[in-house]
């Protein structure tokens, strides 16, 4: 349904514009229909970025977006409204997503205005009543007040009302969970389950690794604005391949393991990828020659692995990236 193909942006920062700031480099993804795949990564890692690109909200500066095969990254007017009919977003920030002079119920007025005309206020009213009962929200609590009366949580699940009202097919959902409580949490999440069981696809943005491994059913792990791994959320789970992922992983503390038990088995896997890239052995295996592919990737020197290109089949549908991570862990096949 939703597929990113080696997505790109550029951020001019700076006073004048002048310098880069290379947030997203090279993305590809896909989300299909009733999956949630997660985009998990450390604060700064561009998830936002990403999302806000798929929303048509920040212009990407390479790559393509398509929607069941269409090219959203570049949409007129009126196909940008058929666009927002069926793929909505929830973001960490929900207060701007919404307009600071309008009460809520005037909000939701002109989205019936402007996409479903022909339905009368009882009958609009009645949909309002159910999508917000959906979310937990007491519709004489909400309705006649503004947004800055209202909570983050509040906000976040008005939004993803919005998004029920609407009938979508894609939800891009950016730290959603980050303002509920607990009990909320819990409710939000059962209703992404629900959704998900309808249909929707979801892009699920966290940073919270436990999170992503209990809704999605895949997940794309990104570091400094790439993919380093991909797959099924068990797979990546059980058998992280880049040492990134391993990082992440071995950083979160398991209730089902002792410390002793993490530590051993992080050092077994460190032992037993010493001086090997996966990324680099799956590729010589798959008769793939990086020099040539790096070679035609524009700015690399022959020989190196360019951004990007790197992800590999590791076992089926587990793609994995180069082991090159930063200075500080370079590749040991490069
Ligand atoms: N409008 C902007 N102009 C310039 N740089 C930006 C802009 N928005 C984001 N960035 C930068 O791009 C990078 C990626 O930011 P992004 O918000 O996508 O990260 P994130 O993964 O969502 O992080 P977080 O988990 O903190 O929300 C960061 O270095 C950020 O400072
Ligand atoms: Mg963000």
């Amino acid at each position: 349904m939703l597929t990113l193909n080696q997505l790109d942006k550029v951020y001019k920062t700076g006073t004048f514009g002048t310098s880069d700031l290379h947030a997203v480099r090279q993305v590809s993804l896909d989300v299909q229909r009733g999956e949630v795949v997660s985009l998990i990564g450390e604060s700064g890692s561009g998830k936002s970025t990403i999302g806000k690109m798929v929303l048509h909200l920040l212009d990407s500066t390479g790559g393509t977006i398509t929607f069941d095969g269409r090219d959203v990254t570049k949409l007129g007017f009126r196909a940008r409204r058929d666009y927002y009919r069926k793929v909505q977003g929830v973001f960490q920030d929900p207060f701007s997503s919404f307009n600071p002079i309008y009460k809520v119920d005037r909000t939701f007025e002109t989205l019936r205005q402007s996409y479903f005309p022909k339905v009368s206020g009882g009958e609009w009213r009645s949909r309002l009543e159910d999508a917000l009962a959906a979310v937990t929200l007491e519709p004489d609590d909400i309705l006649g007040k503004y947004p800055h009366q209202l909570s983050g949580g509040q906000l976040q699940r008005l939004l993803i009302a919005r998004a029920l009202l609407l009938d979508i097919e894609l939800l891009v959902a950016d730290e959603v969970i980050s303002m509920l409580d607990a009990s909320t949490r819990i409710d939000v999440l059962n209703l992404l389950g629900e959704l998900k069981g309808r249909g929707l696809g979801i892009l699920f943005v966290t940073h919270d690794l436990s999170l992503g491994n209990y809704v999605s059913d895949r997940v794309v792990i990104l570091y400094k604005g790439r993919v380093v791994e991909r797959g099924d959320t068990s797979a990546v789970f059980d058998d992280p391949l880049h040492p990134y992922t391993r990082d992440l992983l071995a950083s979160v503390p398991h209730l089902d393991r002792t410390w002793e038990e993490v530590e051993a088995e992080e050092a077994e896997r460190t032992r037993r990828l010493a001086g090997r890239c996966l990324y680099h052995e799956a590729a010589a295996a798959q008769g793939r020659s990086l020099g040539e592919e790096a070679a035609s990737a524009e700015g690399s020197a022959p020989g190196e692995v360019p951004d990007g290109v790197g992800l590999v089949e590791y076992a089926p549908g587990h793609f994995v990236g180069c082991f090159r991570k930063a200075a500080e862990a370079p590749c040991p096949a490069a």
